[in-house]
């Protein structure tokens, strides 16, 4: 296994996915961007600001002058107030058209600065440098950006890519445990969708992956990587197929919004799963087995399967105002079988309102 993958569109964009187990290659990264005489911005958030000081030892140097931006962690502050706040920081320090933002922390971070990135002064660069399962797997790369809307997630936002994404898998070791689930909610989706070789590799590796073993974590956030680069490759802007990579989404982010935030993103996406399994089970695409297998399978990766503390109605109806609409209809993924996804307009409210009674009853 190579410790680079290349994401490259057309030649429209191209950037690398560096893996490593320390900061201490970003340098050499950061040398190839010519950013000698640039300023750069680290953002990160409460959480994730102890990396600072090694990022900025490490590109000094290579960069013009290093400037520091941290907001509280939490989906609560990845909104257009921050922004706002960032934009401040950045006027204020004179940040021009070639200065470059690096995003170093998890989803929230990267999300919120590529937002800024691609709006700043009509679009500056920026770096991705996640820190967490999930933004390595999925939300550092393909170049969504944005930030929440009232209780809307991510309704505001733009496709900016990354000018590259540096992963340091070491900071993995020291991530809570529900937030490695979390991640791993969106590991198991790559299975589920595209790659049945891929979900039995993880159900085979169940052990090494949960005891947190270097190699096998690296092999599988590798391995996830080239299947999400595959796809927005093909797709970059959400015409078609990109869309299979909401499996799981639609009911987990209206779980997400009634459950006020309260779990993660991945956590809701697991159960958003098993909600749509149950539904391909009932359609007769996958068997009753297959939705019990892919049950304990998730609850082995220390994912809730079920909650109780919702009103079925309720997350149904919150599905309506999600941005997977199109002309009034949900674009709905089910599974056509173990490792083959497919969208479907045709899902009907009292399909999701089973499904949504099945997941109560699986807390
Ligand atoms: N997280 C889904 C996507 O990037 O399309």
């Amino acid at each position: 296994m190579q410790n680079i993958l290349q994401v490259n569109y057309e030649d429209t964009w191209c950037y690398d996915i560096i893996f490593h187990e320390s900061y201490d290659t970003l340098g050499d990264e950061i040398k190839k961007l010519n950013l000698s005489n640039r300023k750069v911005c680290i953002v990160s958030d409460s959480n994730t600001m102890r990396y600072q000081q090694e990022v900025r030892e490490q590109i000094q140097g290579f960069v013009g002058s290093v400037e520091t931006f941290v907001f509280p962690a939490g989906e609560e502050n990845k909104t257009l107030d921050t922004v706002r706040r960032l934009y401040e920081h950045l006027i204020l320090k004179k940040f021009d058209r070639n200065d470059i933002l690096f995003a170093l922390g998890g989803g929230v971070v990267g999300d919120l600065v590529g937002y800024t990135a691609a709006t700043y002064l009509r679009g500056i660069r920026f770096i991705q440098l996640p820190t967490t399962l999930l933004s390595m797997v999925d939300s550092s790369i393909g170049g969504k950006t944005g930030v929440d809307f009232d209780a809307y997630k991510n309704m505001v936002g733009a496709f900016h890519q990354p000018k590259c994404v540096y992963m340091n898998l070491s900071t993995l070791k020291t991530l809570p445990p529900e937030q490695f689930a979390s991640g791993m909610g969106e590991v198991l989706k790559y299975g589920y969708i595209q790659d049945a070789a891929y979900y039995h590799w993880l159900i085979e590796h169940h052990d090494k992956i949960m005891s947190h073993d270097y190699e096998t974590m690296k092999e599988m956030v590798y391995h996830s990587c080239y299947c999400k680069k595959m796809v927005v490759e093909r797709d970059p802007l959400e015409k078609g197929e990109r869309a299979l990579l909401n499996f799981g989404h639609t009911l987990g982010h209206a779980i997400e919004k009634k459950m006020n935030f309260q779990l993660f993103h991945g956590q809701c996406v697991a159960i958003g799963m098993i909600a749509a399994a149950y539904m391909s089970a009932k359609r007769g695409y996958i068997t009753e087995h297959e939705l019990e297998e892919a049950i304990s399978v998730i609850n082995s990766f220390s994912l809730k399967v079920g909650v109780d503390t919702i009103d079925s109605k309720e997350v149904v109806e919150a599905t309506k105002n999600d941005k997977k609409m199109e002309a009034g209809k949900i674009k709905f993924i089910l599974l056509q079988q173990i490792g083959k996804a497919i969208i479907k307009q045709d899902v009907t409210d009292e399909e999701m309102l089973a499904a949504v009674e099945y997941i109560k009853k699986l807390a």
